[in-house]
């Protein structure tokens, strides 16, 4: 069985997470999407709320797991036999960072290798960050995130 994580913080998930589970499923027996629980980085949605975001637009696609993860990639990689790390990689800016962890990862286990998949030439420009940031601000953000998302964000801003 050929099983790969898709880490991430998925605060919230977008169009540009979803074309590249869609990519990774095709090369993988399972993909499983596995949220970071990352409270150092002061997430916008709990883990509870990313992981109901991701199960609603991801849950149901075959042979694509949710799950949620605490401490080392490595570590979560092994308990659940899995030979890869998925990464996206959207443009040269996400390189540095992206090379950094993919190094230090096979350092902490040579046998868990990261493979970058490019989304999307419309999605290389679209993060998390910048739709929260556009969301805040009032614009429209239903082309880039799935209606469920885009609701969620407007909930959150709007109050
Ligand atoms: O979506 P993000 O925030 O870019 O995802 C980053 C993530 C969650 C993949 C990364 O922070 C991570 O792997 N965290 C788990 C802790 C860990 O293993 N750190 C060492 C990586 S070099």
């Amino acid at each position: 069985m050929r099983r790969a994580i898709y880490p991430g913080s998925f605060d919230p998930v977008t169009n540009g997470h979803l074309d590249v589970i869609e990519r990774a499923r095709k090369l993988f027996d399972e993909v499983i999407v596995a949220v970071a629980h990352n409270d150092e980085k002061q997430p916008l949605f709990s883990l509870e709320e990313r992981l109901d975001l991701l199960r609603e637009t991801a849950g149901r696609i075959a042979n694509v797991r949710i799950a949620e993860f605490e401490g080392l990639l490595v570590d979560f990689a092994k308990a659940q036999n899995a030979g890869a790390v998925i990464r996206g990689l959207r443009a040269v800016s996400d390189f540095e960072f992206e090379f950094q962890m993919a190094l230090m990862n096979r350092k902490l286990d040579a046998a868990v290798e990261t493979i970058f998949l490019m989304p999307k030439e419309e999605y290389t420009y679209l993060s998390s960050r910048i739709v929260k940031e556009i969301a805040r601000l009032g614009g429209d953000i239903s082309s880039f995130v799935p209606a469920c998302v885009a609701k969620a964000l407007n909930r959150q801003f709007a109050q």
